[in-house]
């Protein structure tokens, strides 16, 4: 089997533990963590992949990366990037004879929410930009918006009403513009819980070639 993204999506087991982490997700309050944040991530990686020069094969990479990652919380949130990393190679090893494709991927899923990671393939980088630029009121569940005020996450993330990640190949920027409603939270609240996951978009960022810059609200912040 090859590693293109149309054949991982027909997984059933890819579905269920997609469809199993939204439900726990849920149950635990969380942001969505499900088909949605999966098809965005995706989608976003593709485009990084793409625009940064990757080959055909490490932009299919990087899309099912990017579906693939969050996989892996209906075992547990805490570590949940191993259990995503470890849960694809169980399902995919043994199907394909792409082991460098499996490699990078499930390096990527494993990469993708440590602060400390020092990035040696691009794939990761792509996911990294890809996951941590979804920031949207979309994300927030149903049952929270009554309660908004009580969690930074739910409020931070209903405040943002659109995110755009660009990536200019001429000028070598990748700037995420964030719209956000600052009669939802101030934008001190967005710093305080998302000023690691920034951090960490510049390091991708610079890993493939280019400078980020992040713009809150028409202000260069970053
Ligand atoms: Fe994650
Ligand atoms: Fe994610």
């Amino acid at each position: 089997m090859d590693l293109t993204l149309s054949n991982i999506k027909q997984d059933p087991q890819v579905e269920l533990f997609i469809r199993e982490t939204d439900r726990k997700l849920n149950a635990m309050s969380y942001t969505d963590h499900g088909k949605r944040h999966a098809k965005i991530t995706s989608d976003r990686a593709m485009m990084i992949a793409r625009k940064s020069g990757f080959s055909e094969v490490e932009v299919e990479y990087a899309g099912i990366a990017g579906y693939c990652h969050d996989m892996g919380n209906f075992l547990d949130r805490n570590q949940h990037h191993y259990w995503a990393s470890l849960l694809f190679h169980q399902v995919f090893n043994g199907q394909t004879e792409d082991y460098e494709g499996l490699t990078a991927i499930i390096q990527a899923i494993a990469n993708h929410d440590k602060d400390e990671a020092r990035l040696t393939n691009n794939v990761s980088a792509a996911l990294i930009l890809a996951d941590k630029s979804d920031v949207h009121r979309d994300r927030v569940k149903e049952k929270a918006k009554d309660k908004i005020e009580n969690d930074i996450h739910d409020r931070v993330n209903y405040s943002v009403t659109r995110n755009d990640l660009d990536l200019n190949e001429t000028t070598k920027v990748v700037t995420l513009m964030i719209q956000l409603d600052d009669k939802v939270t101030p934008i001190m609240d967005f710093f305080d819980i998302f000023l690691s996951r920034m951090k960490y978009c510049r390091k991708a960022a610079e890993y493939l070639g280019f400078k980020f810059k992040l713009v809150i609200n028409d202000f260069e912040l970053l």
